[in-house]
């Protein structure tokens, strides 16, 4: 099969989606969603326990990014097919615009090292410090973080448990291209802003 020359976005290279939680000033929760996320190594990590980090790029000017300056700290919580529907919501709906987004929630737990929100139904969240923030263009930033805490489901730990078993046993959902959702075994899950109208107000 030949190849063509094509101008892509990132279509058939899905990248996962994280919840990223931050306290508002007045301590009540907001989450955003993105999936501009992977691992880093940076000298500063070198004393942390993996000595690795996260990178994580947010465009535009947003709620999530005014409270990461803010407070120096986020969580990010790792998406499942449960949790699509409001993290599509939380994907579509901005946090400076609509005082009320947080009308639908998660179960919000409180990080174990970190004074950040974390998602109980979440199978997998981590607790994140910035050390750096490197400006790229007008409204392009990308934050490096150190994993200060991470807290995952206890039956995923179980390393009785063949590692492939319990990673199906995430769900976990990629955004996969032309602005759809696709589930880890290759289903589609519908098109962004459409998970969202399952939530009941
Ligand atoms: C599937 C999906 C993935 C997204 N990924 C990112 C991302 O990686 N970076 C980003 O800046 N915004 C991303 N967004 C947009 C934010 O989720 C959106 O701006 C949201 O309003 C952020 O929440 P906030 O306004 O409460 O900060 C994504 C949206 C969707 C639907």
């Amino acid at each position: 099969m030949s190849k063509v020359k094509v101008k892509n976005y990132n279509d058939f290279c899905p990248q996962q989606l994280f919840l990223y939680g931050t306290y508002r000033e007045d301590g009540t929760p907001n989450f955003g969603l993105f999936c501009w996320f992977s691992y880093l190594h940076a000298p500063e990590l070198k004393d942390e326990g993996a000595g690795m980090g996260v990178m994580a790029c947010i465009g535009g000017e947003k709620l999530t990014k005014d409270l990461i300056r803010k407070n120096g700290v986020f969580s990010a919580n790792l998406v499942t097919e449960e949790l699509l529907p409001l993290a599509d919501y939380y994907g579509i709906v901005g946090g400076r615009e609509h005082e009320d987004k947080m009308r639908f929630s998660p179960t919000v737990e409180k990080g174990i090292v970190l004074n950040v929100p974390t998602i109980a139904e979440s199978p997998l969240s981590m607790e994140l410090q910035v050390f750096q923030e490197i400006h790229l263009e007008s409204g392009s930033d990308v934050f490096l973080c150190k994993i200060m805490g991470e807290t995952m489901r206890e039956d995923l730990t179980d390393k009785d448990v063949p590692f492939i078993d319990r990673f199906k046993s995430v769900n976990q959902v990629l955004s996969g291209g032309e602005m759809r959702y696709v589930s880890m075994d290759g289903r589609d899950l519908g098109a962004w802003g459409e998970p969202m109208k399952s939530l009941k107000s």
